[in-house]
């Protein structure tokens, strides 16, 4: 199974889902995290997303950013955006149904329905960190489940 979390910078959000992921399923799961936006390629995760994966025992700190690519959207099985606006560019980018079909609102997948969007924290404070990651923390413990499932028949 081979899941990619996006975010727009993949700098804060994406790359927590990815620590958090990571975490929770087996290792022969790949897992991975890009941005749809190159402006911050080849940088380490924000400094508060590292601090704050850590403050939870997880290390982010060697992972690099990397815009999306055509390549990913073929390759990966579930695809997971952290917002409406991310879903939206990367369903554009989509070549046909079978590509579509991997692409989903990270939240909406992980069956919560209060909110669809996990909201960006790079204009925030370690407060908005710390929300973040107990949002993505949830979402990832609901979406490791049912992928556990859906590959144990
Ligand atoms: P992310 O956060 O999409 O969660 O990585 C952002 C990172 C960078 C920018 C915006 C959001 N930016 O405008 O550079």
């Amino acid at each position: 199974m081979k899941i990619l979390m996006v975010c727009l910078g993949n700098i804060c959000r994406s790359p927590l889902a990815e620590g958090i992921m990571k975490a929770k399923v087996p290792q022969d799961f790949l897992v991975d995290s890009v941005g749809t936006i190159s402006q911050h390629e080849g940088e380490h995760p924000d400094k508060r997303a590292v601090k704050t994966a850590a403050n939870h025992g997880i290390d982010i700190s060697k992972q690099r950013s990397r815009p999306i690519t055509q390549a990913d959207i073929e390759n990966f099985d579930k695809i997971y955006c952290m917002d409406i606006d991310i879903y939206e560019d990367v369903i554009s980018k989509a070549k046909n149904e079978e590509q579509r079909q991997k692409i989903s609102l990270f939240l909406t997948a992980a069956g919560e329905h209060k909110t669809a969007e996990v909201p960006d924290p790079y204009w925030g404070d370690m407060k908005d960190f710390e929300e973040v990651f107990q949002l993505l923390d949830k979402g990832c413990e609901a979406i490791a489940a049912q992928l556990k499932s859906s590959s144990n028949p």
